[in-house]
């Protein structure tokens, strides 16, 4: 079902009650995590899965996160292992996502593992979507709540830019802390980086005491979601540009002459909280983008990872 208007709510207790309604509809609403805002609907209900898809214009291919609001809810649907406990120890709530085997029993809709025998499952630590899945009592399905392949949104604003007008509703609470979309690791076999993400690399190997091994670029198997070219802008990106050409706006990083800088003090969390926000403003201005070179320790791998998918050939 389709709605013709979108209602606003804010995170107060009436308006996540009203989201927690919706949702139990397989109504589809956007709400806030602390990576960015996800675009929910019940993840048991394969219409609501179904019109996820049809509102952002997502390709089939690409399952969706399962947000649950605790260890233990997730353990309904995933078969839990020891790397799982250490990782959800350490990080949950919080920016990380797990890929687990499917358990026996799971209800999940196969729209929302797009048919693989695996679900990405996460607990997000913002306190408006914890009430949000503790009142829904089930498994959120919610991909950033932006277009398929644009930018991502960090503000109840970017979403109502992109979706206004399809999706029963947003939960307005402000800016996203994190502003990059979680890191997802796959627990099947050995343990694997399949998307760079609001918790460092290096964090994750320290608590699982292994290295991770990583995801090819574009190997769709391993992570269906990595198309080349996403969190596209309208204007090209140019990358490690040291200062503008031509009509270019340039999006710093460190104490540079810039249009917009990600952090003047070079803080790689301030620029990952900065990033969607401000490719978003420099987008509206209809002009190209160059962007200062990003160090890739830490979360400015995550930051490089999305730059250059932003830069990358657009496929239509
Ligand atoms: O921070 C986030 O993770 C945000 C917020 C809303 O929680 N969500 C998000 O979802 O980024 P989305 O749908 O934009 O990205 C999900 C990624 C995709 O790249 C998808 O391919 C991958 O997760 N994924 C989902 N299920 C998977 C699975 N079973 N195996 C491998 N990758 C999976
Ligand atoms: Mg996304």
């Amino acid at each position: 079902m389709i709605p013709n208007s979108t209602q606003y709510l804010n995170a107060d207790p009436a308006g996540i009650a009203a989201a927690a309604d919706l949702l139990r509809q397989g109504l589809l609403v956007a709400f806030p995590t602390e990576t960015v805002y996800g675009l929910g609907g019940d993840a048991r209900n394969g219409e609501a899965v179904a019109a996820i898809y049809a509102a952002k214009g997502r390709p089939s291919f690409n399952p969706l996160i399962a947000h649950v609001a605790s260890v233990e809810a997730a353990k309904r649907y995933v078969e839990w292992s020891d790397n799982a406990e250490q990782l959800a120890a350490a990080f949950w709530p919080g920016p990380l996502t797990l890929v687990l085997p499917l358990r026996a029993g799971h209800g999940v809709s196969s729209l929302v593992t797009a048919g693989l025998e695996t679900l990405a499952v996460r607990v997000p630590a913002h306190p408006t979507a914890r009430a949000l899945l503790s009142a829904v009592d089930g498994p959120v399905a919610a991909p950033s709540a932006n277009p398929s392949g644009r930018i991502s949104p960090t503000t109840a604003a970017h979403v109502r830019a992109g979706l206004d007008g399809r999706i029963a509703a947003v939960l307005d609470d402000g800016p996203c802390s994190v502003g990059l979309e979680s890191t997802i690791v796959g627990l099947v076999g050995t343990p694997a980086l399949l998307r760079p993400g609001g918790v460092a690399l290096e964090q994750i190997e320290t608590v699982l005491g292994t290295r991770l091994a990583h995801h090819k670029p574009g190997d769709l198997l391993t992570a269906p979601g990595q198309l080349l070219s996403h969190y596209a802008p309208d204007a090209p990106v140019r990358l490690n540009a040291t200062e503008r050409r031509g009509d270019e706006l340039l999006l710093g990083f460190g104490s540079v002459d810039c249009d917009r800088n990600l952090s003047a003090r070079g803080d790689l969390i301030e620029a990952a909280a900065n990033l969607f926000a401000y490719l978003h403003e420099l987008d509206g201005t209809g002009r190209p983008i160059a962007v200062s070179p990003i160090p890739s320790e830490g979360v400015g791998a995550a930051i490089n990872d999305r730059l250059r998918r932003a830069a990358a050939p657009r496929n239509s």
